[in-house]
């Protein structure tokens, strides 16, 4: 597996696995890679003959009180994880070989984002299409791989490459928890031990609101109330949203009488964390 910085090569090598007549998939990550990351690849790796991973912190992103400096970076440990998985490529490029000096063209979508992520980084789904667009020109993919951990931004970039015309399968992949049930995610690793046990309460309260949804609950005001009542019972815990939105538009819905993603965002201390199920896989 090699490591590759540039786009020119990253380019020269794809060319030559396309002339060769071979597919290619991508998954699109930030580094730190993980077992979910580790679950996209191995997916990626089944269903294609050739995989790039992207490892590229995307300033674009973060909004200016986020986390950008601080976002946890092992490039090392990345290019033995994905080599394992079934990686050919991680493609590792510098901040300025990804947005050039008179960088000015972005890719904004006016549905979609404005609801639960999109509300608290009002900067970030902008940045998110614009990147990912970018990564699809550079590798020109058969497949792209996305976790349902980030369930928002599955739809919005299923919705960007339907308006765009992009010529790729986007494929969703299931979230990967933690033996004791916490998401997996890089952020993890800013919490303390303390923090680390009192994050369980996002987990627990997904399979809370999926226990009523199994029982029969239909009303999203009883189901995200069960919810945020467990959540507040954690003293380290502070609630950004809990909401039952419409899959297909994002806009939060009053009963369940259509598939919906009920989503959670709670910061524990510092950190901010996010889980969520969709309705349609409990039942
Ligand atoms: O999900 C992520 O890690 C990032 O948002 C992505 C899709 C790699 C774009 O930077």
């Amino acid at each position: 597996m090699k490591i590759v910085k540039t786009i020119d090569e990253v380019r020269s090598i794809v060319k030559g696995w396309r002339a060769e007549g071979l597919t290619v998939g991508l998954v699109p990550t930030m580094g730190y890679l993980h077992e979910g990351h580790a679950s996209l690849i191995d997916a990626s790796h089944r269903d294609n003959d050739r995989t790039v991973v992207s490892d590229f912190v995307n300033p674009m992103q973060f909004g200016p009180t986020e986390d950008l400096a601080s976002y946890p970076r092992d490039l090392k440990r990345d290019a033995a994880l994905a080599e394992a998985h079934g990686a050919d490529i991680i493609f590792n490029p510098e901040p300025s070989e990804m947005y050039h000096e008179g960088f000015s063209s972005f890719v904004d979508m006016t549905v979609l984002t404005q609801e639960l992520c999109g509300l608290s980084r009002p900067v970030h789904f902008r940045g998110v299409c614009t990147v990912v667009s970018k990564l699809f020109n550079i590798v020109k993919p058969d497949r792209a791989y996305f976790g349902k951990k980030d369930a928002q931004q599955l739809a919005v970039i299923r919705h960007m490459a339907d308006d765009l015309n992009m010529d790729l399968e986007i494929i969703g992949c299931p979230i990967i928890r933690e033996e004791d049930g916490l998401a997996k995610s890089s952020r993890n690793t800013y919490l303390s031990d303390e923090e680390r046990k009192a994050a369980l309460i996002l987990s627990k309260s997904i399979f809370a609101g999926m226990d009523m949804v199994k029982h029969g609950c239909t009303t999203a005001a009883e189901i995200t109330g069960a919810m945020k009542k467990l959540i507040d019972s954690e003293p380290l815990a502070k609630i950004d949203y809990v909401k039952l939105v419409d899959v297909a538009t994002m806009q939060q819905i009053e009963k369940l009488d259509r598939p919906a993603l009920c989503a959670i965002a709670v910061y524990i201390g510092k950190t901010r964390l996010i889980d969520n199920f969709f309705t349609e896989d409990v039942k």
